[in-house]
């Protein structure tokens, strides 16, 4: 199996791209220090700074997926890092952490690895802001790896998450508030559900 930084950069390069940004992010930033892991083309950061954070670390294994942020995104708040989370190494903490579709990324083992690492680097009053794919997401199709894994054609690892699982993974903090969101993302079809979960964690 090829690495996911490959992977990844292979599909930025091949024209991977997500053209609207993230809508909804909780209003708890202003002037907080953030955390946003796995960057991506920066769908999701540029809310974040529309919410005038002290300073924004935006973190991304994908070197194609740095360079797309980074362009269409100039600011003096961020710092844009091509690192792998896994071995990413800081003496800072933060406020929150945004994981956005970051955490589906990873097989069981390096979930609980990444899990353990956000702690590590959050701050003890501070907060995580996590939304990711649920289980019984139209998308959930291709090579399975393990269970509500899988693979997809073009290498990318993607795992489809249930509501009492993330409450398992997230055990070691004070507390979880999670909802699960259906939408149908065509109207005419009624049986494509987008089904994702949305959770603030301290
Ligand atoms: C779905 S995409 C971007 C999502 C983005 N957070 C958003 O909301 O728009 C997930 C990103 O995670 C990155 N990624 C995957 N594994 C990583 C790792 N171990 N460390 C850092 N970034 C990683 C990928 O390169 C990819 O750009």
């Amino acid at each position: 199996m090829k690495n996911q930084e490959t992977v990844w950069n292979s599909s930025y390069l091949n024209g991977l791209s997500w053209k609207k940004s993230t809508k909804d992010i909780k209003k708890i930033l202003y002037k907080k220090s953030i955390l946003e892991l796995g960057v991506g083309n920066g769908k999701t950061l540029k809310p974040i700074l529309s919410q005038n954070p002290k300073e924004v670390v935006a973190i991304d294994i994908s070197e194609e997926a740095i360079k797309i942020a980074s362009k269409s995104i100039k600011s003096d708040k961020v710092i844009f890092l091509n690192e792998d989370f896994l071995k990413f190494k800081t003496n800072k903490k933060f406020d929150v952490i945004v994981c956005y579709y970051f955490l589906n990324n990873f097989r069981l083992r390096e979930r609980i690895d990444v899990v353990t690492k956000i702690k590590s680097l959050l701050k003890n009053n501070g907060t995580i802001l996590f939304e990711d794919f649920a289980k019984g997401d139209f998308r959930q199709k291709g090579k399975i790896l393990e269970k509500d894994t899988i693979q997809k054609q073009d290498g990318r690892i993607c795992h489809f998450f249930e509501k009492n699982e993330l409450i398992k993974l997230f055990r070691d903090f004070n507390n979880i508030k999670v909802e699960e969101k259906t939408f149908s993302p065509i109207r005419l079809n009624r049986d494509i559900k987008r089904k994702i979960l949305k959770a603030t964690i301290k």
